[in-house]
C-alpha cells in the first residue's frame, strides 16, 4: 500500500455534541424528525451495503450501468487531476472512475469523504491496495460543513453518488449545492447521480424490500442513539414506513411506533413519549426529471453538459460544469 491517508474533521466530542443537538430538536418537535445522517455507523454502513445488492434496490445497479458505460466521456470531458467523492461509502462503482482517468493520464488524487469512519477507512484500504500509484487521501466529515478543507490539485471532479442528493430536505438542497460550488473555480467539474421519478410500486419496494434489510437498517438508528446517548428504544417497538408522497416527489421513511412507549435518552436530557402510531420522519428520498436537475444545478452556477440514463431509464447521472 503506497501513499494512503485519513483525516478526522471533528472530534467525537463533536460529532456526540452535533446528535444530542439533533435528536434534541428532532424529538421534541410537533411531529417528530432525525436526520438521516445518523443511520451511518459501522453497522448502518453494513446494512446499506447490503440493500445495494439486493433484488428490489435497483439504483446501485443502474448508477453502476452508467459509470461503466459513460466513465470514458467523464474523464475525455474533465482532464481532472483530483477526484473528490462526496457521500463515498464504499466506493465500489466509482472505479469505473478511476480506471477511465488513471488510462486518461491525468489523475492523481482521490479524496473519498464519509461520515462514516469505518466505511472510509475500508474503501481507502482497498482502493489504495487496487491503485497503487494513486494517493488516496480520505475524508471522515460531514459533507454539509467541511467541504473548504478539501485536498487536490486541479482540475477536479467532485462526485456524489448513490442518489444522496435526493435525501436533502429541499432548501438544504440548495444550500449544499451552493457550498460545492464555492469550493469549486470556473471550469471545474460535478458529477451527480440522481434517481429518476418512476411509478410508485417501483419506488417502494425498492424502500420496503422483502428481506427486511431497508426496515433493519432504518431502525439502525434507534441503535445508533441508544450506543451513542445512552437511550433505552426498543428498537423492535417501531415500525418500518416507506411512504411515496406524490407531492413532493419523494420516498419518505418513518419509524412507527407500534404502542404507546416511553423512551429515555440521558446523553440528551430527554424522555420522550410516543403514542401508538406516532411516527418520527427518519428520511426522505427525493426523486428527480431532467428539468429539475438542470435548473437546480444552474441556480447554483452549474451548467448541466451530460444528463445519461441507464438502458432502463431509471436512475441519471449529470456531468456540470462550474460556470460564473
Ligand atoms: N456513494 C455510495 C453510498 C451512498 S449511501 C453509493 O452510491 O453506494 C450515502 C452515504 O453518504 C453513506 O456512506 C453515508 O455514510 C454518507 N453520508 C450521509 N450523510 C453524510 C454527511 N452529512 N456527510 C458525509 N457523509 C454522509
Ligand atoms: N441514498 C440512498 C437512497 O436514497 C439511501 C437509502 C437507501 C436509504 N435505502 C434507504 C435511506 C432506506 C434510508 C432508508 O436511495
Amino acid at each position: 500500500m503506497s501513499d494512503v491517508r485519513v483525516e478526522t474533521h471533528g472530534s467525537t466530542e463533536d460529532v456526540t455534541e452535533a446528535l444530542r443537538a439533533d435528536v434534541r430538536e428532532g424529538l421534541s418537535a410537533t411531529r417528530k424528525w432525525l436526520p438521516s445522517k445518523w443511520f451511518y455507523d459501522a453497522r448502518g454502513s453494513e446494512l446499506f451495503e447490503r440493500i445495494t445488492a439486493l433484488p428490489e434496490y435497483y439504483p446501485t445497479r443502474a448508477e453502476r450501468e452508467i459509470l461503466r458505460v459513460r466513465s470514458g466521456a467523464v474523464a475525455a470531458a474533465t482532464g481532472a487531476h483530483t477526484l473528490v467523492e462526496l457521500g463515498s461509502g464504499s466506493s465500489e462503482k466509482t472505479r469505473s472512475l478511476l480506471d477511465a482517468l488513471r488510462g486518461n493520464g491525468t489523475l492523481s488524487r482521490f479524496v473519498p469523504m464519509d461520515v462514516s469512519a469505518s466505511a472510509l477507512t475500508e474503501a481507502a484500504d482497498a482502493v489504495s491496495r487496487d491503485y497503487p500509484d494513486l494517493s488516496v487521501h480520505g475524508v471522515v466529515g460531514d459533507f454539509t460543513a467541511s467541504l473548504a478543507a478539501l485536498p487536490g490539485s486541479r482540475p477536479r471532479l467532485v462526485a456524489f453518488l448513490g442518489g444522496t442528493i435526493g435525501n436533502f430536505p429541499p432548501d438544504e438542497r440548495a444550500k449544499f449545492l451552493a457550498s460545492v460550488r464555492d469550493v469549486l473555480t470556473d471550469g471545474e467539474w460535478f458529477l451527480l447521480g440522481t434517481d429518476i421519478v418512476k411509478d410508485p410500486a417501483t419506488l417502494v419496494r425498492a424502500y420496503d424490500d422483502a428481506a427486511g434489510v431497508t426496515a433493519e437498517f432504518n431502525r439502525n438508528v434507534l441503535h445508533v442513539l441508544n450506543a451513542r446517548l445512552g437511550a433505552d428504544f426498543d428498537p423492535g417497538l417501531f415500525a418500518h414506513v416507506a411512504h411515496w408522497d406524490a407531492d413532493n416527489e419523494w420516498i419518505e421513511m418513518r419509524l412507527r411506533a407500534r404502542a404507546d412507549t416511553t423512551v429515555r435518552i440521558p446523553g440528551a436530557g430527554l424522555e420522550v413519549s410516543f403514542a401508538a402510531g406516532e411516527e418520527i420522519r427518519t428520511e426522505v428520498s427525493a426523486k428527480f426529471r431532467e428539468e429539475g436537475v438542470r435548473a437546480e444545478l444552474a441556480g447554483a452556477g452549474f451548467a448541466l453538459r451530460h444528463f445519461w440514463t441507464d438502458s432502463g431509464r431509471r436512475f441519471a447521472v449529470s456531468l456540470a460544469e462550474a460556470v460564473s
